[in-house]
């Protein structure tokens, strides 16, 4: 009983903020975009929820003067990359992206001294300063694409190593590969798939490209976290072994009643991700803060290469 209540006033809680912010969005012309992993409140009441691809081309389409990015720093950098005319939005300033701090622009710099003539393939989840020395960008949708596009034999491809392996697969290019990972999917083995395929033996185990190549060999569909809602969603299948953020699963659930959905591993949490609050959006819109901003000399440089991505 005194838990029910507890819950009761919770949810009350939850729907009042979401009301606060949906007013606070129609008062200032601003437009709140959610990546796939963020907390199911967040979810509910985004104008627009997707992949970093989706995500960065929604900012880039907004009409809205200010873009309140609920993800991580590099998503909204990004965003600001592409709008400088407009005001961007991280709800909470200490969003970050382990894999991000991974690579530095030195680094890409010195390989691109050993691999001259090598064009550098960024994934989005980098700096805004390495975007800027590197020559395009991709994110886990389009990183084959941008990949085959190159007219170079070799490319240099930054910083996720699981990313560069899963995309070697289907290349003849040859991929210079960046030690760099996501500590959250690395948590994900075969062996957990194993026993958890034992389990639910007719269950259909879907990774995202920075699994290990152990664990995508093991998988039986492969993509960006859109192309898992899609996947899901068209299959057959009733039982889903999800290999990424359990963010994820929360519109996974709501969109397809009847399938199961199952996290890979129960560590599989992005802490990042999960920083933002309804609180922090409230605050961050009403006072303008946490905006985020880029030295005009490197947004430009960094501008490059997204639009060299978007442009594919
Ligand atoms: P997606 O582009 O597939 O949404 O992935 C972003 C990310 O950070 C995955 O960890
Ligand atoms: Fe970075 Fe991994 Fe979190 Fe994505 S899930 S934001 S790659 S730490």
């Amino acid at each position: 009983m005194a838990r029910n209540l507890a819950e009761n006033n919770k949810n009350e809680d939850i729907k009042l903020k979401q009301g606060i912010i949906r007013n606070l969005l129609k008062e200032k012309n601003a437009v709140l975009l959610a990546h796939n992993y963020q907390r199911g409140e967040i979810q509910e009441i985004a104008d627009f929820q997707g992949d970093s691809l989706e995500l960065s081309i929604k900012a880039n389409k907004t009409e809205a003067d200010i873009i309140v990015f609920a993800g991580v720093r590099f998503m909204a950098e990004s965003a600001a990359i592409m709008n400088p005319e407009k005001i961007v939005i991280l709800p909470n300033g200490g969003a970050g992206c382990p894999m991000v701090d991974m690579i530095t622009p030195e680094d890409i710099l010195n390989l691109k001294e050993e691999y001259p003539g090598s064009p550098v393939v960024a994934y989005v989840n980098t700096s805004a300063k390495c975007k800027a020395v590197s020559d395009i960008c991709c994110t886990s949708a389009n990183a084959v694409k941008v990949v085959n596009s190159l007219p170079a034999k070799r490319v240099i491809m930054v910083p996720d190593k699981n990313l560069g392996s899963y995309v070697q697969r289907y290349t003849i290019k040859e991929i210079i590969n960046w030690p760099g990972f996501c500590p959250p999917h690395q948590r994900t083995t075969p062996e957990n798939i194993k026993t958890l395929k034992k389990r639910f033996p007719d269950s259909v185990f879907v990774a995202h490209p920075e699994s290990s190549p152990e664990t995508i060999n093991v998988a039986d569909h492969v993509s960006s976290t859109s192309g898992m809602y899609k996947f899901v969603k068209e299959s057959r299948a009733k039982y889903f072994i999800i290999g990424t953020e359990r963010g994820i699963i929360y519109k996974m659930e709501k969109e397809n009643p009847g399938k199961v959905f199952i996290s890979s591993n129960p560590g599989l949490v992005c802490p990042n991700m999960k920083r933002t609050h309804l609180e922090d959006i409230i605050d961050s819109l009403s006072n303008l803060k946490n905006v985020i901003k880029i030295p005009e000399e490197i947004r430009l440089k960094a501008r490059r290469a997204i639009e060299n991505m978007l442009a594919l």
